[in-house]
């Protein structure tokens, strides 16, 4: 087998690639505005009721009509994940592994398709949505690798005339709940994490981004995936979520999105139902507030440039998204000033056309809740860049710098999840990374800083899941640096990551004598 190596990014200075995203762009407009079922054992469920997916750049334009699920195809999804996983659960790992490297092949294929469909669905540009198809094709073909790497279990020792194994064995079934900013690359992954070890799954997609997990469904049918390994069921989170969180035949749940929604997951499926033989297991990746530190001794343009492509990229819609800068004093009005300079040279607006930076933000509740938090930014400190959106075609949110805030302000504090970055000044590095910790956060964070001890210290004490040098701190690769927070950022199960599969596992010891 080719060794894992991750997929290259595009180069869209490259005519033939452009050209190649747009026929993708094509295809997705053909097919724009259909009608989608769920998918419960293989089979075609239609409902009445629609979850309508549109376009965040333009609200009259239609992704596409997605049936909507409720508590009683909840059910019977479940039963049917529950009968596939008697037959899933002993399909060799070999075997389960090739349907993740083939639907890997099938998206490489149509990459610019799905890309395109990101574009539409999600609002990401280009180079954004180009970068979720590839994750996608990574978490596939990583997982793939490390099934293979696990399957026949971990060396123990053995004396003589006795045989010990440790071998991995499946949990059973799993409810996936996945968001909507990486629509692809998070809910393919968590998805296929979930089916390699040999469970059976429940997918409920985000509900602003259904299609796109639709068509990956379509994917793993046609890579060979047995009917009923993973069920499509999107649907309301209040209802279908907590019927699937709350049922005694989950075996395990995992979730990405929000702190507030994970917390509810990690308290009701804490609670043992009737009929309930296990503990449920839980990896729950929840939200950031991610710091950019930047020393005196760094190189400047380098952090403003961090600062502004980790703030602004997919209009700070990643968990991972650089909502803080924390400059130490000596610095703090060369690297703003900077910052602004760049912050307004950011082009804004539809993202299929490629010239733009930015696009949208999700929906009008995303748009109305960062524009309340641009409001509270103005009584907290100075509005230096952007501070203005527009939401009469689409959701538009100019990327925003607020300037001079405490590092307890709200602005600071909380996740906007929106293209808004907040300034402070730390008196030395050490003050600065104290304030980078005094959230209850801790998923990302970036150093910029030319002195190794500084450096060191960061190593030890900047408290995150993933930390960076010298560079932003958005943009993990799969396999390379793996990822996943501590705190309140989840669980800290490392996505992409060498220990990932074995949450998905449970370590079965067997002793023979002879
Ligand atoms: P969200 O919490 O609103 O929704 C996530 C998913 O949970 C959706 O599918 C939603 O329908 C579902 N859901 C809602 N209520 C539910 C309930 N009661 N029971 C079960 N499921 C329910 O988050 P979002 O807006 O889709 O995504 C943005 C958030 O996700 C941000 O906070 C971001 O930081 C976080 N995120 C974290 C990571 C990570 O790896 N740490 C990655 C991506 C996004
Ligand atoms: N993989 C995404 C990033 O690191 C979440 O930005």
């Amino acid at each position: 087998m080719i060794p894992y190596k991750h997929e290259p990014f595009t180069d869209f200075s490259i005519e033939k690639n452009r050209t190649a995203y747009l026929a993708g762009l094509k295809t997705v407009e053909a097919y724009l505005g259909q009608d989608y079922p769920l998918v419960i054992g293989g089979e075609r469920v239609t409902t009445e009721d629609k979850i309508v997916s549109f376009n965040p750049a333009d609200k009259e334009e239609i992704i596409g009509r997605v049936s909507k699920s409720n508590k009683e195809l909840a059910e019977k999804a479940m039963q049917s994940a529950l009968e596939a996983f008697k037959t899933w659960k002993k399909v060799k790992p070999e075997v389960r592994a090739d349907v993740l490297l083939k639907a890997a092949a099938i998206v490489r294929r149509r990459k610019h398709e799905f890309s395109a469909l990101l574009t539409k669905e999600a609002g990401k540009p280009w180079n954004e949505a180009d970068a979720d198809t590839a994750e996608a094709i990574d978490f596939l073909t990583y997982y793939a690798h490390q099934m293979l790497k696990m399957k026949d279990g971990m060396p123990v020792e053995s004396r003589p005339g006795e045989d010990n194994r440790y071998d991995y064995i499946p949990l059973g079934v799993g409810v996936v709940i996945s968001p909507w900013n990486f629509a692809f690359a998070i809910m393919a992954g968590t998805t296929v994490a979930a089916m390699v070890t040999g469970n059976t799954v429940l997918l409920k997609p985000a509900s602003t981004t259904p299609v796109v997990a639709y068509k990956f469904i379509e994917v793993l049918e046609e890579a060979g995936m047995p009917a009923g390994v993973v069920n499509f069921i999107p649907g309301p989170g209040s209802e279908v979520g907590d019927y699937l969180v709350d049922h005694p035949k989950t075996r395990f749940i995992s979730f990405t999105g929000s702190k507030e929604v994970g917390l509810r997951i990690a308290d009701r499926s804490a609670k043992v139902n009737e009929g309930q033989v296990w503990m449920k297991r839980l990896i729950a990746e929840m939200g950031g507030k991610n710091t950019m530190v930047i020393d005196k001794e760094a190189d400047l343009e380098l952090a403003a440039q961090s600062i502004v492509k980790s703030a602004f990229g997919f209009s700070g819609q990643k968990c991972s998204a650089g909502s803080r800068a924390v400059v130490v004093e000596d610095v703090y009005d060369v690297v703003l000033e900077r910052v602004i300079e760049l912050t307004n040279e950011l082009t804004i607006g539809n993202p299929t056309d490629q010239s733009n930076y930015m696009g949208p933000v999700i929906d009008s509740n995303s748009f109305k809740k960062i524009m309340s938090y641009i409001e509270i930014g103005k009584e907290e400190g100075r509005v230096v860049a952007g501070g203005t959106g527009d939401d009469s075609k689409g959701f538009f949110v100019n990327p925003t710098v607020i300037a001079d805030l405490a590092p307890t302000d709200r602005v600071m504090q909380e996740e906007i999840f929106g293209p808004v970055v907040g300034f402070t000044k730390a008196k030395d590095f050490k003050e600065a990374i104290d304030i980078a910790n005094n959230t209850e956060y801790g998923l990302t964070g970036g150093v910029i800083t030319n002195n190794r001890e500084h450096l060191e210290y960061a190593r030890e004490e900047f408290h995150v899941g993933n930390l960076y040098f010298n560079r932003g701190c958005t943009g993990a690769i799969v396999g390379y640096q793996s990822f996943g927070g501590f705190n309140m950022s989840g669980t800290d199960s490392k996505a992409g990551g060498p220990d990932y599969l074995g949450l998905h596992m449970q370590a079965k010891t067997t002793s023979e004598m002879y």
